[in-house]
């Protein structure tokens, strides 16, 4: 896709970070933008921000790990916008702990919103965006650590949200569709993904805080940090509207985690234990 004005996109998890990176941009190609979040105050100033720039913004609150909501927002887009061209499936949020100690709630969080929400919306617009045979593109925020390993649950779904976009690209491909798709792998970028628990359901809630190992707080304090120096939001989005412009599927925005994601690689094919993708 290359001509962007007047067409319309769809963004989850817009009223922050990544997701709101995107929203602005697509606003400042001259696109009708529908906002999706589950966190209305910050939802709705995206929204009117948007609009006092000028956008023509639709803000639809919604909770990804939904179906019925997701469903949702596809009417609300058809009804008020009549088509969809653009659909950033990028809602996510990240939990801490290992694989034993992450409880059901966590589990049933992390899955639920970062693979279930892209399920969701590639359920609910795929059919819409190949019925109106117009250019389209898809993209599916993944993460760079859904290519190496070693990031516990976060990962776990990550590397699920690379396997669902390449399937997502072969079937596109096999039909000859005009609808294409990336994955996006970022690494840190700065954004309030370390302030995910703001979003947690009460259904999901731990009924007692876990207190972390020395470990998982030194952890937890690199990521911090690694966040709070991360990529802008807007550089990211310039990455993610290149790529699009150029149809590539692997949308890389931090050069430095080749080497990880390639040691992985060497590991499987070589047969290799994995390596700790936190050592050069
Ligand atoms: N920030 C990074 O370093 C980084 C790196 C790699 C990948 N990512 C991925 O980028 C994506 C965006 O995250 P971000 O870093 O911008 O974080 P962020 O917290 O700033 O933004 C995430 C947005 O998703 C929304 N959200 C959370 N749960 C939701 C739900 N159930 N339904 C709808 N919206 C929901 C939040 O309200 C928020 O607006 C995520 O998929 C994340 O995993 C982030």
């Amino acid at each position: 896709m290359k001509e962007f004005k007047d067409k319309i996109a769809v963004i989850t998890g817009a009223a922050s970070g990544i997701g709101r990176g995107l929203a602005e941009r697509c606003a400042r190609e001259g696109m009708k933008v529908v906002l999706a979040d589950i966190e209305e105050p910050a939802l709705f100033q995206t929204q009117k921000e948007l609009q006092a720039s000028g956008a023509k913004v639709l803000a639809v609150r919604t909770d990804v790990s939904k179906a019925s909501d997701v469903e949702a927002l596809a009417q609300k887009t058809m009804d008020t916008f009549g088509a969809v061209h653009l659909l950033f499936n990028n809602a996510g949020i990240g939990t801490v702990g290992t694989i034993w100690e992450s409880t059901l709630a966590d589990w049933e969080w992390i899955i639920g919103v970062n693979l279930w929400g892209v399920i969701h919306g590639l359920r609910a617009f795929v059919p819409i965006m190949l019925a109106q045979d117009t250019q389209g593109h898809i993209v599916n925020t993944a993460s760079i650590a859904g290519l190496t390993t070693g990031l516990s649950a976060y990962g776990v779904t990550k590397h699920a949200v690379v396997a669902l976009s390449e399937q997502l690209y072969h079937s596109l491909a096999h039909l000859n569709a005009k609808v294409k798709a990336s994955v996006l792998c970022p690494g840190f970028v700065k954004t309030l993904i370390m302030e995910a628990e703001r979003n947690r359901p009460v259904e999901l809630q731990n009924e007692t805080t876990r207190i972390l190992t020395p470990e998982e707080e030194a952890i937890v304090q690199y990521m911090h940090q690694a966040v709070q120096a991360g990529m802008s939001p807007q550089h990211a989005a310039d990455h993610v509207f290149q790529a699009i412009r150029e149809e590539r599927f692997y949308i890389f925005t931090h050069p430095e985690y080749n080497a990880a994601v390639h040691k992985r690689m060497e590991d499987i094919l070589q047969q290799r234990n994995p390596s700790n993708p936190f050592q050069s």
